[in-house]
């Protein structure tokens, strides 16, 4: 609990809600910052939700970013409306002049006025946000396990998994996303536009893929994952499969979607996937070999005490 009120610097710069043409000059900051390739930044760049970045301008020139994804966040099946933040990078010439702050500052006004009480992020480094009274929150792990030791797997009779269609799956896959986190605590739901930007079908990602188990006519579990490289096994052109999301509501859905990835052993090394350090996949095999691959904590900050107590 914050002791002072917050006090945000006077800064020298226009801080605004972007237009269409500045989507490149966002693309640029975003990319030098946060050491993307420009390329991606640039293809990325149709998608960027313009309403929900607030860019600093000095000379009519975007000089820093941040933005906002509505987020709903789950505690023991009661669900808050949460600012995600992310893109918050400053031009390096123009560092330490507020500029970060105050677009963050300005992104958080508004959602505490749109009656928004939380908001969460992954924080490249501490201060800044601390100072603007986020604090560490929870921690994300990534899991891992190599494919060769997974269980086997008789496929006999479970669901059949195929790709992910948007314009088909969209709304069941949101559907069962749903169901599956009103059991999890301070795991994130994103919106549709989300969903379907960067979740199912991420155009500018050619590594990526999503796939659905159908069960009985229902989407029953999904895994959406991205390729990437390990070269740790006998051949260069090896990979890992890296999933942003592995779900799956019941035993079967998970033993099928283990099999499906388990077609992959061989140029496919491990399965990687995230979750709390207590995550149940943890518990699929009898030894030590799910590693930890990565940990990153989270900040969280109430926009608005007395709704996110209600909230909960
Ligand atoms: C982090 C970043 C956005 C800060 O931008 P900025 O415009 O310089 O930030 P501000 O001037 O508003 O800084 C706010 C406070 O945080 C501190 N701060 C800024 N960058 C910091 C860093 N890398 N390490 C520690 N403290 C830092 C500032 O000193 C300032 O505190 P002060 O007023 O007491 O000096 C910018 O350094 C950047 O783009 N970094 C690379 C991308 C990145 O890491 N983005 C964050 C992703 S989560």
């Amino acid at each position: 609990m914050r002791g002072d009120a917050l006090r945000l610097p006077d800064v020298n710069a226009d801080i605004r809600i972007p237009s269409e043409d500045d989507r490149e000059q966002i693309a640029r900051v975003l990319a030098t910052s946060l050491n993307f390739p420009v390329e991606n930044a640039l293809a990325r760049s149709p998608t960027f939700p313009l309403q929900d970045m607030r860019c600093a301008y000095v000379d009519d020139r975007v000089v820093a970013t941040a933005a906002e994804s509505p987020f709903t966040q789950w505690f023991g099946g009661n669900d808050l409306a949460c600012s995600g933040v992310w893109g918050v990078a400053t031009e390096p010439e123009r560092r330490g002049a507020g500029l970060a702050s105050a677009c963050l500052g300005r992104l958080m006004d508004d959602a505490r006025r749109r009656g928004t009480p939380l908001t969460a992020l992954y924080p490249a480094v501490i201060e800044p946000y601390r100072r603007l009274g986020y604090e560490l929150a929870g921690t994300y792990d990534e899991h891992r396990i190599a494919l060769d030791v997974l269980p086997a797997i008789d496929t006999h009779d479970l669901p059949p998994i195929e790709v992910a269609d948007a314009e088909r799956d969209q709304d069941e896959i949101m559907a069962c996303y749903a169901r599956w986190l009103a059991g999890r605590n301070g795991t994130i739901e994103p919106d549709a536009p989300f969903w379907r930007a960067r979740l199912i079908e991420r155009p500018w990602d050619e590594w990526h893929r999503a796939v659905v188990a159908r069960d009985d006519g229902t989407i029953t579990g999904f895994a959406i994952f991205t390729r990437v490289p390990d070269t740790s096994g006998h051949l260069s052109f090896g990979f890992g499969l890296k999933c942003t999301m592995f779900v799956a509501e019941d035993d079967r859905t998970l033993r099928a979607l283990l099999a499906y990835v388990s077609s992959y052993r061989g140029l496919g090394r491990w399965l990687g996937w995230s979750g709390p350090p207590n995550d149940p996949m943890t518990l699929l095999v009898g030894t030590q070999a799910v590693t930890v691959a990565d940990r990153y904590r989270w900040m969280l900050r109430i926009l608005d005490v007395r709704g996110a107590l209600e909230g909960r």
